[in-house]
């Protein structure tokens, strides 16, 4: 599965900062029974790569990607983990040569017009837009649709149940990310019904992206 078709499953990508590793899979399940199959997992906690492994293993239906990939040697790392893509708060050349090389589905990090046109050049139609909400939030992915036809945004950070219906109004955002569908709190209590109802929640919020080329863009989640 490539970037556009994994980002095409669901409205809204959890990010998720794994603490203890026995979280992982029935978190991960209450998600995907709430109609998100496709999950972050932050690579920011020692158990960040066994929360993902336990994922991988023991729920089937998710579509597990490793986030706050800063560098090669995790991106090799998660891969071996059995992530099916990644994510990146923003992209070094390096980074950007080392995922088209493996032909790993990636979403890379950006804040500028320019970051965008970089990784454009460089082959990446989908870029993650971030922090969203701090570096301009709707009115930059508003301001950048004309200038940049051929891009479709994941803006994350500083979203929430709130905002996510107005970004994924925009018709160059292909989905959202965020970690407000599985609260810390909620996540420490083992409060996965709580967490499958905002997954439910944000399952119901409508896209209204349309794909350069013509392309049919992504159902909303809850066709
Ligand atoms: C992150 O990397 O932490 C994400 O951007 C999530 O941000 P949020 O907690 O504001 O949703």
């Amino acid at each position: 599965m490539d970037i556009a078709a994994i980002v095409a499953l669901a409205p809204v990508i959890p990010v998720l900062t794994i603490d203890r590793v026995a979280d992982a899979a029935p978190l991960a399940r209450a998600l995907v029974k709430g109609g998100l199959p496709v999950l972050e997992i932050t690579l920011r906690t020692s158990v960040a790569m066994d929360a993902l492994k336990a994922i991988v293993t023991e729920v089937p239906d998710a579509i597990v990607g490793a986030g706050t990939v800063l560098h090669e040697t995790q991106l090799r790392e998660a891969r071996r983990a059995g992530a099916r893509f990644g994510v990146s708060p923003g992209c070094t050349p390096g980074l950007a040569t080392a995922v088209t090389t493996a032909g790993f589905p990636f979403l890379p990090g950006v804040q500028t017009v320019s970051e965008a046109m970089g990784l454009a050049e460089r082959g990446f139609r989908f870029l993650k837009f971030f922090p969203a909400d701090a570096a301009g939030g709707l009115g930059w992915l508003k301001a950048v649709s004309a200038p940049l036809p051929g891009v479709r945004f994941c803006p994350t950070g500083g979203i929430n149940q709130d905002n996510a219906a107005a970004y994924l109004a925009l018709p160059n955002v292909a989905c959202i990310g965020g970690s407000w569908v599985a609260p810390r709190t909620a996540m420490m209590a083992g409060r996965w019904a709580e967490i499958e109802r905002l997954a439910a929640a944000a399952n119901t919020l409508r896209r209204e992206v349309s794909l350069p080329g013509g392309q049919p863009g992504p159902s909303s989640g809850s066709e």
